[in-house]
């Protein structure tokens, strides 16, 4: 269908100005508008119905062949994420003179996601499980942040004992986390490089 154009769609890219209002109403163009990574969290534990939400609704993203190729780890065991975060700043502490103390920023929940390796388009499967996740999780009040960095930790030597924990199958790998739990900040949102988008005629 190259080249055609749905009839009732906005042929200019500035769109129609009356829609565009009526769409930043729409509560869920608001939450994604709204959501920020956090890196400072409150005491307050995330209920547990609504944890269970969050992963629904990750489980629910669009996922290449249906085949949900992700695997998801949770840990909210406080013991467990104090020992991530002592192994974590003694890991960063070889380079660093005055490491972080905290591997999540304190927040009382971190889901480690883990792709198919096996699989050439898992990595898109896990982000947009834990896209839908954090648009969720915003939703509700509860903050949350990707977490690149203690991954490599966790792939590296020295995270071996507690990447074995997460217990991913041979055919999985750890890709990323997110921090979850009530935010205790609220940055203001980076600017976004709109430059990068063009619309091809
Ligand atoms: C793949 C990925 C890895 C990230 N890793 C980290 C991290 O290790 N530590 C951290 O504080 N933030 C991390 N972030 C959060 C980004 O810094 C953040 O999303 C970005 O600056 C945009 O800010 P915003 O999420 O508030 O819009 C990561 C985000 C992504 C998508």
């Amino acid at each position: 269908m190259c080249g055609c154009q749905n009839p009732t769609s906005p042929t200019t890219s500035a769109g129609n100005a009356t829609d565009t209002a009526a769409i930043i109403k729409d509560g869920v163009v608001k939450t994604i508008l709204e959501r920020r990574s956090i890196r400072k969290y409150t005491n307050q534990p995330i209920e547990n119905e609504k944890l269970a939400q969050i992963i629904e609704c990750g489980l629910y993203a669009p996922n290449g062949m249906g085949r949900q190729s992700w695997e998801v780890r949770i840990v909210d065991n406080p013991e467990l994420l104090a020992q991530i975060d002592a192994a974590y700043s003694k890991f960063l502490g070889k380079e660093n003179p005055n490491p972080p103390k905290k591997a999540a920023y304190g927040a009382p929940v971190l889901i480690f996601i883990g792709y198919d390796t096996t699989y050439d388009l898992s990595q898109v499967d896990c982000g947009l499980l834990g896209g839908n996740m954090m648009i969720a999780a915003q939703s509700m009040g509860i903050g949350s942040c990707c977490l690149g960095g203690i991954c490599r930790f966790f792939n590296a030597p020295e995270g071996c004992e507690l990447l074995s924990k997460l217990d991913f199958p041979p055919t999985h790998k750890l890709l990323y986390a997110i921090a979850f739990g009530y935010p205790d900040e609220s940055p203001k949102a980076k600017p976004r490089m709109m430059e990068k988008v063009k619309y091809i005629e």
